[in-house]
């Protein structure tokens, strides 16, 4: 399997503290590619530089061969790479469509929600807003969500927000799809809804996902190969059950458990 993306030797830190050091790996096309390690291994960082919210001191990062690294995140979006956030990130006032309709904005050359208002059911603008509708109504059915798709999002279960955060990635159409413990916080129903979602995400729609996860029966029952992070610094690498037995984890999450 050829790599989709790229991370190499990648490093960053805050004031005294490297968050990141010499971090390097691969994403294979069609691959599910688990990053864990305890609090502050320097996770979520790894996804922040890959999406353009941090800017790495050093290291490369690259999308099917072309630097990615240094770019604003609207631009890392526009080139197929979609997120979701540890501490959900959704316009909490609005209802799940509008959330899944903007995060198709990127594929808009009309502006966000504005082509039958402006310019009547029959214009260009209309009939492309009417295409952008039917995705969102696609991921809609996909993901469950018809029973919420007009509730404001804010007043939600945690759970389904998580699902529509998902949904709002994926109505942007991704090649990579990086998700920051989705399972955190579900039920355990959830949770297997989740799983055969995030199965069907890489099987149906060829999306490449590097999920971070601190369930280790959700990776191990997802993960194509796993990838440890501890202090900032890649400490394993292999199938989750090479992963989960490595001595170096162990020592790891033993210290976690200590401190
Ligand atoms: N913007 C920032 N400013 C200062 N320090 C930061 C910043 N972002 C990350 N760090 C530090 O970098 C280290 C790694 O943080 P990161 O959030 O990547 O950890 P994580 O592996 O995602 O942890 P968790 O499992 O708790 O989410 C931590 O020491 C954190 O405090
Ligand atoms: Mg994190």
């Amino acid at each position: 399997m050829s790599a989709l993306l790229e991370i190499d030797g990648l490093g960053i830190s805050f004031g005294g503290v490297k968050a990141l050091h010499d971090v390097s790996l691969t994403l294979a096309a069609g691959e599910i590619l688990a990053l864990i390690g305890p609090n502050g291994a320097g996770k979520t960082t790894v996804f922040n530089c890959v999406s353009g919210l941090y800017h790495p001191q050093r290291g490369r990062i690259r999308l099917d061969g072309r630097d990615i690294q240094g770019l604003r995140p609207h631009r890392v979006a526009a080139r197929g790479i979609a997120r979701t956030f540890q501490n959900i990130e959704l316009f909490r006032h609005m209802s799940t469509v509008d959330n899944l309709l903007l995060g198709r904005h990127l594929h808009m050359r009309t502006g966000v929600l504005s082509g039958m208002a402006l310019f009547g059911p029959a214009s260009p603008a209309a009939r492309e807003e009417l295409r952008h509708r039917e995705k969102v109504e696609q991921i809609i059915d996909f993901l469950d969500l018809q029973a919420v798709r007009d509730q404001r999002v804010g007043g939600l279960p945690y759970g389904v927000q998580k699902v529509v955060e998902l949904g709002r990635a994926l109505a942007m159409e991704p090649r990579v799809l990086l998700l920051d413990e989705p399972a955190a916080g579900m039920n355990l129903e959830e949770k297997q809804d989740l799983r055969i979602w995030i199965e069907d995400i890489g099987a149906m729609f060829g999306i490449s996902i590097l999920l971070i996860e601190h369930d280790m029966q959700f990776v191990g029952d997802l993960a194509d190969r796993v990838i440890a992070l501890n202090y900032g610094e890649r400490i394993a690498e292999g199938t989750p059950a090479e992963v989960r037995s490595h001595p170096e984890v162990l020592k790891a999450y033993l210290g976690a458990t200590d401190a």
